[in-house]
């Protein structure tokens, strides 16, 4: 049988049951730090240990999650369809679960860059990046993550991988944060997209869309075991 394509469109929902913080909603990152302070190039140009200790803590916090069913369900998913993850997280639950296709739209945690030239990209052998470290032409090691006012050099690749897909599976996303939230519209129109997240209801998306009202650890195990079926 051939196998469909899906291709999972994953969000800081998905990692939510893991511990790690949602960025929107009340207990979300962006309550307990300005965007402006932490997330931009402006930051990093006013005030680079602060943006330094913002991650340092948000890669202690990676490291100590594990993944959850739903990261799980995914690798599972593998079995039955051809599985792409594009995901906005830029935390390494998905790549930990085993899922083997995965692109980051908004880059990796684990991971630096130099601040000179964003194509020189470090593994991270540490928690915690000091500006005492430096890429082979000693420039700041700053934090591999796509900052807002940033480009998103992914993003051509995830447009590619979501054009010819036959299932999106939308999974713990606001759809706020854009160009990333315009792959919905990306798909070919024999795609069938389906949205999974608690506030599914809530969410003003197109009537097309099957809407799962529920965590990704509750509904991803159960879509996948009735996928199989
Ligand atoms: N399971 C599934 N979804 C959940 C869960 C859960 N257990 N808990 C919360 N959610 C949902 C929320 O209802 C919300 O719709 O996850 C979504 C999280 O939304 P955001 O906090 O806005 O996160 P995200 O959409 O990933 O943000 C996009 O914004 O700040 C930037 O670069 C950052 O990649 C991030 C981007």
């Amino acid at each position: 049988m051939i196998k469909k394509k899906i291709v999972v469109f994953t969000g800081a929902g998905i990692s939510a049951e893991s511990g790690l913080q949602t960025f929107r909603g009340s207990d979300g990152l962006w309550e307990g730090h300005r965007v402006e302070d932490v997330a931009t190039p402006e930051a990093w140009q006013r005030d680079p240990e602060s943006v330094q200790r913002f991650y340092n803590m948000r890669r202690i916090a990676c490291r100590r999650a594990q993944p959850n069913a739903g990261h799980l369900a995914l690798v599972e998913l593998e079995k039955y369809a051809d599985v792409y993850i594009i995901t906005q997280n830029i935390d390494d639950l998905h790549e930990r679960a085993g899922s083997k296709n995965i692109l980051h739209l908004h880059g990796e945690i684990m991971k630096a860059q130099s601040s000179r030239d964003s194509n020189l990209v470090y593994q991270l052998q540490k928690d915690e990046l000091s500006m005492e470290d430096k890429c082979k032409m000693g420039s700041i090691l700053r934090p591999h993550v796509v900052w807002f006012g940033e480009a998103v050099p992914n993003m051509l690749i995830a447009s590619e991988i979501v054009k010819d897909a036959d299932i999106l599976l939308v999974v713990g996303t606001s759809l706020q944060v854009y160009p990333a939230a315009n792959l919905l519209y990306e798909t070919s129109k024999d795609c069938k997209i389906e949205l999974i997240d608690p506030n599914a209801h809530q969410m003003r998306i197109n009537s097309n869309v099957i809407l799962h009202s529920g965590t990704a650890s509750e509904i991803l195990p159960k879509w996948v075991e009735i996928y199989a079926e």
